[in-house]
């Protein structure tokens, strides 16, 4: 079985290292998602010492939005990504769609936006990446920024995020990925299922939340592996960039 996919004969799945039938998977991470909820964006920080801010800032340059473009933030959480894009484009254009299947992910979102004053712009919806309550080419483009490691089926969120792209629309997803620099995978290593596991616990009280991010990465397909399906899905002229010696990864696609 490849990395990241599922048995659809035994219908059973990945959750981190553990495997689970199908169609528990999205329960259970949305139970993850629910307790780290209030504590999302101060972990976030905190794991990658503010990293994380630059790698946005990267997918957001891959991107290059321009004012007026639909753009469909999938797996959008608290709208980290939104943001960025709305402080990019401005709000002169259809507002930028922030869609997650948590709804306390999506709370969270919303009371930053209030409070940054971003009241315009930005429209939020509750729907799993998978079954998209959008119709055919509604959007110029689609991002999916450490989503896509936490759906059931990669192949059919893919498929999905092509479906509702126009021609010439722009996939982009943000996304852990392998390392690729010597000495660096190690220490990666006992960081991730040492150090960030203690940090889970200490700062967010849930120790299991962040074991499973760390064996959910260890699960997602490699840089290689992810162009693949994504080219299967028919996304082409796809480019993959490592940031940070492969920790993350960008992955740019578009519909033709
Ligand atoms: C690690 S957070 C990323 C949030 C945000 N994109 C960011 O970069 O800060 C992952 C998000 O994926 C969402 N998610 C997980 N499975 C999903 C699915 N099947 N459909 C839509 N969203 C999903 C979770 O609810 C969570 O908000």
């Amino acid at each position: 079985m490849t990395q990241g996919s599922t048995s659809p004969d035994s219908g059973t799945t990945h959750f981190g290292f553990r495997t689970v039938a199908e169609d528990e998977k999205a329960g259970m991470v949305r139970a993850v998602f629910d307790a780290v909820a209030p504590k999302y964006d101060l972990m976030n920080d905190l794991m990658s010492a503010g990293v994380h801010r630059l790698w946005k800032a990267a997918m957001v340059d891959m991107l290059a939005p321009r004012p007026g473009e639909a753009i469909l933030d999938m797996a959008g959480g608290t709208g980290d990504i939104a943001f960025r894009l709305l402080d990019r484009i401005g709000t002169s254009g259809a507002p930028i769609t922030v869609c997650d299947i948590n709804a306390a992910m999506l709370g969270v979102g919303r009371d930053r936006a209030i409070d940054r004053g971003k009241l315009e712009g930005l429209s939020w919806a509750c729907a799993n990446a998978e079954t998209l309550p959008y119709p055919d080419m509604t959007f110029d483009a689609y991002t999916i920024a450490f989503g896509l490691r936490n759906v059931t089926h990669i192949d059919v969120a893919l498929a999905e995020a092509r479906r509702v792209l126009k021609p010439g629309g722009r996939f982009l997803c943000l996304e852990f990925s392998k390392v690729v620099v010597p000495i660096l995978d190690k220490l990666y290593d006992t960081y991730s299922f040492s150090v960030l596991p203690w940090l889970g616990q200490l700062v967010a009280g849930d120790r299991e939340a962040y074991k499973y991010l760390a064996e959910s990465i260890r699960r997602f397909p490699d840089q290689n592996a992810l162009a693949e399906r994504m080219k299967a899905v028919g996304l082409t002229h796809v480019k993959v960039r490592n940031l940070s010696g492969g920790i993350a990864a960008l992955h740019l696609g578009w519909r033709i």
